[in-house]
């Protein structure tokens, strides 16, 4: 696997690609890789001919007390699972490599980043916008595969790449869970070992309340089943919605294509986790 910190190295790799008539996918993460991310790798092989990973991890989605200078950064172990896998290429570049010091640009998804963690975490979807916009830009990839752990980052970007007219195909992979249902998550390396089995529950949660919907129970008394679960487990919850997958506005009776989208803190760790399903 080759290894570059910058976008003219990167450019010239792909361009060198795109010469020999090959397509591209980009796999765009921050790092700290586990079975989630090599999913998407080994799904990117199946879309394209050169599968480019990057790893960075963004400032700009990141909000004041928030994680960033303690997101794991395990840059060794990464490279050693991406070579394992068959990426082509690992695009790991600075901060300055990736934003001018006095960028004044920001990619806004209005409305949809403000909802769900956006209102936790205000500035965040526009932080991940960017970032993914400027990866496409840099990489110009045919394909881009993101997991569906992260169902609103998903609608986001695939809202973002049909506004701007991004002639990327974005592609979301199915979330890839422990045993005990807990989603795999680079902020799972947070929690203790007691921890992870409450952890577990929020996925338990999810399955209960798709269960409730099919069993036609109505969506406000779902939300308040399961919020009130989460709490009795140890969890504070932020937020716990039946939602409709194509646009994450609040689910009607008539809607068929259902997500359900749910935050909680448990102690210092907040994780996120969704189920998507028809009715
Ligand atoms: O999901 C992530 O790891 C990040 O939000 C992403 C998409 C790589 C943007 O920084």
């Amino acid at each position: 696997m080759h290894i570059v910190n910058t976008i003219s190295e990167l450019r010239g790799a792909v361009k060198a690609w795109r010469s020999a008539g090959q397509s591209v996918a980009l796999v765009p993460t921050m790092g700290n890789l586990h079975a989630g991310h090599l999913a998407l790798v080994n799904e990117a092989k199946k879309k394209a001919d050169r599968v480019v990973v990057s790893i960075f991890v963004n400032p700009t989605q990141f909000g004041v007390g928030e994680d960033f200078e303690t997101y794991p950064r395990t840059e060794h172990e990464d490279q050693q699972k991406l070579n394992a896998v068959g990426a082509d290429l690992l695009f790991q570049p600075a901060v300055s490599e990736v934003y001018a010091p006095d960028a004044k640009t920001t990619v806004s998804v209005t409305g949809l980043s403000e909802w769900y963690c956006g209102a936790f975490r205000p500035g965040h979807f526009d932080g991940v916008a960017t970032v993914v916009c400027k990866l496409f830009n840099m990489v110009q990839p045919d394909t881009a595969l993101f997991g569906l752990k992260d169902f609103q980052q998903l609608t986001v970007i695939r809202t973002m790449v049909r506004d701007l007219n991004i002639p990327v195909e974005i592609v979301g992979v199915e979330t890839v869970r422990e045993a005990s249902g807990l989603a795999m998550s680079s902020r799972n390396g947070y929690l203790t070992a007691e921890e992870k089995t409450v952890a577990a529950k929020l996925y338990q949660a999810l399955c209960a309340a798709r269960d409730a919907v099919l069993a036609g129970q109505s969506y406000q008394e779902i939300e308040r089943t399961a919020l009130q679960f989460l709490q009795e487990s140890g969890f504070t919850p932020d937020y716990f919605s039946v939602c409709r997958a194509s646009d994450l506005t609040k689910a009607g009776e008539d809607d068929k294509e259902l997500v359900l989208l749910t935050a909680a803190r448990l102690n210092k760790t907040r994780l996120i986790d969704n189920v998507c399903f028809s009715r």
